[in-house]
C-alpha cells in the first residue's frame, strides 16, 4: 500500500485523503486583495487533480502586509464572499481548503516578479512604506523599514485575529501562519533581522513573543479548524535563526495548539548561502518530527512520486507539500497514483 495515498487525521474534524498538499504560491494576480477567475481556475484545477488540501497563497492580513499590489488579502469583510465561492468549490472534490495568513513586513511593496520584483519606493505608484521588527532593510538599496512600536505590533496581532475570523467565515478549514521566508514573523524570530532591545527582541523568549501572540489571538476564533505554521528552519547564515531554535519554538507551538509544522528554510537575509538540491529541506522536517513529535510537512524540490513516497516511508515527514511540480502538472496526484499502484480514480468525465 502506498504511503502517499494513506489518509491522515489532523484533528477530530479534519482528515486528509492523501499526503499531497498544494504548497502556497503567490499568483500576484489580484486587485485590492480579491480573488478572481484566475485564482478560481488555478485552485479548482488542483482540487480536481486530487490533492488532499490546498494552502492558498500568502494572503495579507492588512493591505500593507502584501508582498506586491497583486497579492491576495483578507483585511476587509468584503473579501469574505469572494473566498466563499472558492472554498465551497474546493470542498466538492473532497479537498480541504486552507489559507496562508501573511504579513510581508520589510519585504513588502515590490513589483510583480515578471515585472522585475524590485522594491517599489513608498512615494511611487503601487508602493507603500514598509514596516519590520527593526529598521534594517533586506537589500541595501531598499528603503529603511519603520520599526514597529509596541502598540503597532499589538494592532497587527489583532488584525491577524480578525483575518482569521474572516477566513473561517469564508470556509477555510486550515489556517496557516506564514512564519517563514523572511516575512514579518520571521523578521521577529531571526537575530540577524531583529535588533530590538524591548520585550520583542534579544533573547529567544522575546523574539518568539510576536508569533505566540498571533497564535493566541487566532485561537480566539478557531473551533474545528486546524492551525498550521510554515517556518524557515534555518537562515542559512552565521549567527542566524537555526534548527535548534526552530525545534524549541515548535515544542511551544505544539503545546499552544499548532497541529502541523510546514518546514521550509531561508529567505531572511540576502547573504544566505543555500546548497539547493533535491530534498534539501527534508532533514529539517525529519529532525522536527523526531524531536517535537508533531505532524510535519516536507517541501522543496520534491517532484517525483517515488521520491515523495520514500520520504514518507523513511518517516522523515508526514505530509508532502508540492509547489512548482503542481504548477507544471495539476494532475500530478493522479499520475503518482498510477505509478504507485494506488486505487485512485479520475473523475468520471475524464475516465
Ligand atoms: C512560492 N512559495 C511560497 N511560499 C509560501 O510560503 N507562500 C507563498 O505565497 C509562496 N509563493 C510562491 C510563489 C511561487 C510562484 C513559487 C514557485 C513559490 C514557495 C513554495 O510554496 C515552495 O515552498 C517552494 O516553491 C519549494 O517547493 P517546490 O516548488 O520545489 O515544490
Amino acid at each position: 500500500m502506498s504511503k502517499l495515498f494513506e489518509s491522515i487525521n489532523i484533528n477530530e474534524s479534519i482528515s486528509l485523503k492523501n499526503r499531497i498538499i498544494m504548497s502556497p504560491m503567490c499568483q500576484y494576480s489580484s486587485e485590492d486583495g480579491f480573488p478572481n477567475d484566475w485564482h478560481f481556475q488555478h485552485y479548482i484545477s488542483r482540487a480536481v487533480g486530487n490533492v488532499s488540501a490546498i494552502i492558498q497563497e500568502a494572503t495579507a492580513v492588512v493591505a500593507e502586509g502584501r508582498i506586491s499590489y497583486g497579492d491576495l488579502g483578507i483585511w476587509n469583510d468584503e473579501h469574505i464572499e469572494a473566498y466563499q465561492k472558492l472554498t465551497s468549490e474546493i470542498k466538492k472534490y473532497n479537498c480541504v481548503p486552507g489559507i496562508q495568513l501573511a504579513h510581508a513586513g520589510r519585504k513588502a511593496s515590490t513589483e510583480k516578479p515578471w515585472l522585475g520584483h524590485n522594491q517599489i519606493k513608498s512615494d511611487e505608484k503601487n508602493g507603500w512604506k514598509t514596516v519590520s521588527s527593526s529598521n534594517l532593510p533586506f537589500n541595501e538599496s531598499d528603503e529603511v523599514p519603520l520599526e514597529l512600536s509596541v502598540s503597532e505590533i499589538d494592532n497587527i496581532v489583532k488584525e491577524w485575529g480578525k483575518a482569521t475570523e474572516r477566513a473561517i467565515k469564508a470556509g477555510f478549514e486550515i489556517l496557516e501562519i506564514h512564519g517563514a521566508h523572511g516575512y514579518l514573523v520571521h523578521q521577529f524570530l531571526s537575530p540577524l533581522i531583529n535588533n530590538r532591545t524591548d520585550e520583542y527582541g534579544g533573547s529567544f523568549e522575546n523574539r518568539i513573543r510576536f508569533v505566540l501572540e498571533i497564535v493566541e489571538e487566532m485561537k480566539k476564533y478557531i473551533t474545528t479548524q486546524s492551525l498550521w505554521i510554515r517556518l524557515s528552519a534555518s537562515d542559512w547564515a552565521e549567527n542566524g535563526w537555526n534548527l535548534e531554535e526552530t525545534i524549541e519554538l515548535c515544542k511551544i507551538l505544539k503545546q499552544n495548539g499548532v497541529e502541523v509544522i510546514d518546514v521550509s528554510s531561508g529567505g531572511g537575509v540576502s547573504h544566505q548561502k543555500i546548497d539547493v538540491k533535491k530534498n534539501y529541506q527534508v532533514p529539517f522536517a525529519n529532525e522536527i518530527k523526531n524531536q517535537v513529535k508533531i505532524i510535519t510537512g516536507a517541501v522543496g524540490l520534491i517532484f517525483e512520486p517515488k521520491q515523495a513516497e520514500k520520504i514518507l516511508n523513511n518517516s522523515e515527514a508526514d505530509l508532502i507539500f508540492l509547489g512548482r511540480e503542481l504548477l507544471r502538472d495539476p494532475y500530478f496526484v493522479l499520475r503518482a497514483a498510477k505509478e504507485l499502484n494506488a486505487d485512485v480514480k479520475w473523475l468520471p468525465q475524464y475516465e
